[in-house]
């Protein structure tokens, strides 16, 4: 077609790296759609073209690539923008238009420079010293599209790289402008942070800019230290970030990660000084807990079981510490299984992610106390059986064994054999528990019949 063409952006950034990805993005000088028909053509007519015309893009899903054509482009490049494409370019004008210097590197598929590597900003160089810097003066590249300034972050996060000053001094006097980006495109951005090794590079980066006081209030309320009679307490927000760091060496689920995030986040708002006694935030576990949903809902993040799941893990975070202090008793770790249910150990990966002492010896000695909670789990479980507790005696069966009918009674007399249950009182057991329903109903001035 005499059309020249290159493989443009995240593909051969990933590919520079080693990175593998299956996004294709091809650049024509000239349409991207017809060169898209083309080789959907040449493929035998099997794979079919989507065809975007407002924006002049076409997209071919072959096998398991997702490939995209584009003419090249004179404006910004906006891959979720709403503005029809205007303008045509060359290929320089579309590299320029990039966010930052290495992804804007260019491969040509033309076949007399077919491989030739096309990198006008020395984005070569940057990825050697591993830099983020956009190819214009940083005030355009964000302003073009401010979602870019979280880009950068979640890069220098992703890459471990450094957001060149020129950049980085930008993105703070830019931070506001990010007012206009959808939540769901900047929470999509901070998904991709928590989700990298070490998130807190990307949180202190958010943080030191002043975006994350945009973003998420709520966590920037963790920063400070209060001091009073020569007492103060720890950072929350360091902290937070330490727990999150840990957490990440156990797991890479992102919702287990959001627990670590938001384990304390009530702590500025439950925060006493009760003098003799220092700094105390009692009840963050619970005012936390509620302040989930309200997060979520903010942050576009779902409201369904996976919100359901970081509230209880915030709610229960203390319990295995407290497990661990004193002395356990079998009830006490009952209760604890019958409440975390499954996510049990992904509660216990948190605790253990908690503890950020500096106190090498502290550190040891809290290990082992947990690792002597986790044993008599492990001990507990198998022998009573409460994680995923189904009541041995259903109400049904109260019902029928004293001839009422659903009501106030019934539920007491539940919970009483569940508590009988948790407390070690009686087995978990069918027998043991209408022997004790009996009794219970009884109690109420109930016949058995
Ligand atoms: N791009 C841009 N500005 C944006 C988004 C994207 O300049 N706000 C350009 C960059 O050249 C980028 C390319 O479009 O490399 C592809 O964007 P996208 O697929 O969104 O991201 P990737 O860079 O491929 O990175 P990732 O797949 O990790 O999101």
């Amino acid at each position: 077609m005499n059309i020249p063409a290159y493989v443009i952006g995240g593909w051969v950034r990933d590919l520079l790296l080693n990175r593998p990805s299956k996004d294709i993005d091809i650049v024509a000088i000239g349409s991207g759609i017809d060169l898209a028909q083309r080789v959907a053509k040449k493929l035998g007519n099997k794979y079919h073209v989507n065809v975007y015309k407002n924006f002049g893009t076409a997209q071919i899903v072959y096998e398991d690539y997702d490939i995209e054509f584009v003419g090249a482009r004179k404006e910004s490049y906006r891959s979720e923008s709403r503005k029809p494409i205007v303008e045509n370019g060359t290929l320089e004008d579309d590299q320029n238009r990039r966010d930052f210097t290495i992804n804007a590197l260019a491969i040509s598929l033309s076949e007399s420079s077919y491989g030739e590597l096309l990198d006008p900003f020395k984005g070569i160089d940057d990825m050697k010293t591993g830099i983020i810097r956009t190819p214009l003066d940083p005030d355009i590249t964000f302003s073009d599209d401010p979602l870019r300034m979280m880009r950068a972050i979640r890069f220098a996060t992703q890459l471990n790289y450094t957001i060149e000053p020129k950049s980085l001094e930008s993105i703070a006097k830019n931070k506001d402008r990010i007012k206009i980006i959808s939540k769901e495109r900047i929470t999509d951005e901070l998904n991709k942070i928590i989700l990298a090794p070490v998130p807190s590079i990307g949180f202190k980066i958010l943080f030191d800019t002043g975006l994350l006081h945009h973003i998420f209030p709520q966590m920037v309320l963790l920063y400070g230290v209060d001091n009073r009679n020569g007492q103060s307490h720890k950072d929350n927000f360091y902290h937070t970030l330490e727990v999150l760091d840990n957490i990440c060496k156990t797991t890479d689920d992102l919702w287990l990660r959001w627990a670590a995030i938001l384990h304390d986040i009530a702590k500025p708002q439950t925060k006493r000084f009760e003098p003799g006694h220092g700094w105390t935030f009692h009840g963050h576990e619970d005012k936390g807990s509620r302040m989930v949903p309200i997060i979520f809902a903010e942050l576009k993040l779902p409201l369904n079981e996976k919100m359901k799941y970081v509230q209880k893990l915030v709610l229960l975070h203390l319990r295995p510490i407290v497990l661990a202090k004193t002395e356990v008793t079998d009830s006490a770790v009952r209760r604890l299984l019958f409440e975390a249910g499954d996510d049990i150990d992904d509660l216990m990966k948190l605790c253990e992610a908690d503890i950020t002492s500096k106190n090498a010896y502290k550190v040891q000695k809290y290990l082992k106390n947990f690792e002597v909670v986790r044993h008599k789990l492990k001990e507990i479980e198998e022998k009573d059986n409460v994680r995923n507790w189904q009541p041995p005696v259903s109400g049904e069966d109260i019902m029928k064994a004293f001839n009422i009918r659903a009501g106030r009674e019934v539920g007491i007399i539940k919970n009483a054999i569940r508590e009988a249950i948790l407390d070690g009182i009686i087995q978990n057991n069918p027998t043991e528990a209408l022997q004790f329903m009996i009794q219970e109903g009884e109690k109420l001035g109930l016949k058995s019949n």
